[in-house]
């Protein structure tokens, strides 16, 4: 796996740093709410876990998964729901945690789905903004990574399924896309 790698743009330790400040922001933010983080599968499970144990408060943790279609139906923000929510998230304090904000047209879709549940606030957590490419404006509370619009695979981000458990951020080699 790591000879398909290019380059680390945010190493374990960048990562690891950057979690424990985003808690900490986190847990100062949301004392004595109740807090409900949704984790966006697949994408965010390392993020979502490993920010979930750097916030000191008493919080429920759920997922979703999503799907976007292709290129040309993303374009216009259409998303499936794979896997809907457990709980009832109406009158709870909701943080959405993705893994990558780009067009912003899935989490568009999120938050208009989730914001129809009647949550008494929703707000949002990235670990990566990819701001170059937005088509819709996306209110981003959090995010972990400003980065340019490259491709990028590791902490649980993929490349057709694959290079999710990478424990870093890193760009791919070509040769590896064939
Ligand atoms: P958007 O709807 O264009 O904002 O796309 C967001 C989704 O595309 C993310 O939730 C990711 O699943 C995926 N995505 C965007 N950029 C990357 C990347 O660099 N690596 C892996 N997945 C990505
Ligand atoms: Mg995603």
């Amino acid at each position: 796996m790591l000879e398909d790698i290019a380059e680390i743009l945010v190493s374990e330790e960048a990562l690891s740093r950057r979690v424990k400040e985003l808690g900490q922001a986190i847990t100062n933010d949301y004392q004595d709410r109740e807090l409900v983080m949704i984790g966006v599968l697949r994408g965010s499970v390392f993020f979502v876990t490993d920010l979930a144990m750097a916030i000191d408060l008493p919080l429920v943790m759920d997922f979703m998964a999503v799907t976007s279609y292709g290129p040309a139906s993303a374009a216009h923000g259409v998303v499936r729901i794979l896997k809907d929510l457990d709980e009832d998230i109406r009158g709870k304090d909701v943080l959405l945690v993705e893994d990558v904000v780009d067009t912003g047209l899935t989490l568009a879709y999120l938050l208009k789905n989730l914001r129809a549940r009647g949550p008494a606030s929703l707000e949002v957590c990235t670990l990566i903004d990819k701001p170059d490419r937005r088509l819709v404006d996306t209110p981003i509370r959090y995010r972990g990574f400003t980065l340019k619009p490259e491709f990028v695979v590791g902490y649980g981000l993929d490349y057709r399924q694959r290079y999710r458990n990478l424990p870093f951020i890193a760009t791919l080699k070509p040769e590896a896309y064939r």
